[in-house]
């Protein structure tokens, strides 16, 4: 099968705040294919939220290009279609939320985009049942528990039909089953052929995407499938970033002498490595 075209292709892109001595994105080349789910990690300060911005046309690059779904993004004008193309999910529940009904919420993104009323209406019923929360439409946003604000955050970004959704650290501040919903979700949403970007600090969640970047100081520093990033230990832990457990269980093992690979990322990998190693194979 051909390769599908780019969703995101960046060559060379920096950018810097103005406000800055030093740019947050040096030259970074990166290209995401459509229906591609790619994870992004980096520590702190790395510049994982600016990469985000910058997909979404909220920043336009300093210097290099940045392409959106084929077409550069030179100008504010160019940004708007950016916009269409791109939404992004961000980590606070309580900072997305606008209006004061949960279906006027999901709403205000079509309605910037000047949809006719009916339009509308079909689009945020649609959208609230992709995030199983069509029961909450009259409902208050306060009401709703963290989790259930990001379903209704998603749910506006799918109601503007996106083909691209940017999810800056959207489970950081859910209970591990409301990260899990959310991860669920946009796996969902990625099987349905939108592109994914999985901004996050969870190595568990990054290791279910198919391929993943870390950003250090504004660069590209790994990039690969979980398994090949993951399994060069040392060089993470140099990024500030931890392995999953299992792969630091593995390296552990490895360090002490044991015979066992470092590219294991799940409990039922270990286990089945460990049988292996104890019956000799
Ligand atoms: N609005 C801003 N003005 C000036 N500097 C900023 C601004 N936002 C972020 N930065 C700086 O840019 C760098 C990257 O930040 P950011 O993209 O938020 O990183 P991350 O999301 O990985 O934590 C950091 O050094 C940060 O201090
Ligand atoms: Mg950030």
């Amino acid at each position: 099968m051909p390769d599908k075209p780019f969703a995101i292709d960046l060559k060379g892109v920096s950018y810097k705040y103005e406000s800055a001595d030093s740019p947050a994105l040096d030259n970074i080349d990166l290209q995401v294919r459509q229906g591609e789910m790619l994870a992004v990690l980096g520590r702190n300060g790395s510049g994982k939220s600016t990469l985000g911005k910058l997909f979404n046309a909220l920043y336009l690059p300093t210097s290099g290009s940045a392409c959106v779904m084929g077409k550069e993004i030179k100008s504010e004008d160019d940004a708007y279609s950016a916009r269409r193309h791109c939404g992004m999910v961000f980590q606070d529940p309580d900072n997305q939320m606008v209006a004061t009904i949960v279906e006027e919420d999901v709403a205000f993104g079509c309605e910037n985009l000047g949809l006719p009323p009916e339009e509308i209406r079909a689009r945020v019923s649609d959208a609230l049942s992709t995030v199983g929360m069509e029961q909450y439409a009259k409902s208050a946003p306060h009401m709703l528990s963290g989790g259930q604000k990001q379903r209704i955050a998603i749910a506006g970004v799918v109601a503007m039909h996106p083909d691209i959704i940017v999810f800056d650290e959207s489970t950081s501040m859910l209970d591990p089953s409301g990260r899990e919903d959310i991860f669920d979700l946009a796996v969902r949403l990625n099987s349905e052929g939108v592109t994914v970007i999985w901004i996050t600090h969870f190595m568990e969640e990054a290791a279910r995407c198919r391929r993943l970047v870390i950003i250090d100081g504004g660069k590209i520093a790994l990039e690969g499938s979980p398994r090949q990033v993951f399994s060069d230990v040392k060089r993470v832990k140099q990024l500030g970033l931890e392995v999953p457990d299992m792969t630091y269980l593995a390296w552990s093992l490895r360090e002490a002498g044991i015979d066992i690979s470092t590219d294991i990322l799940t409990m039922d990998e270990m286990e089945a490595k460990l049988w292996d190693l104890m019956s000799g194979t």
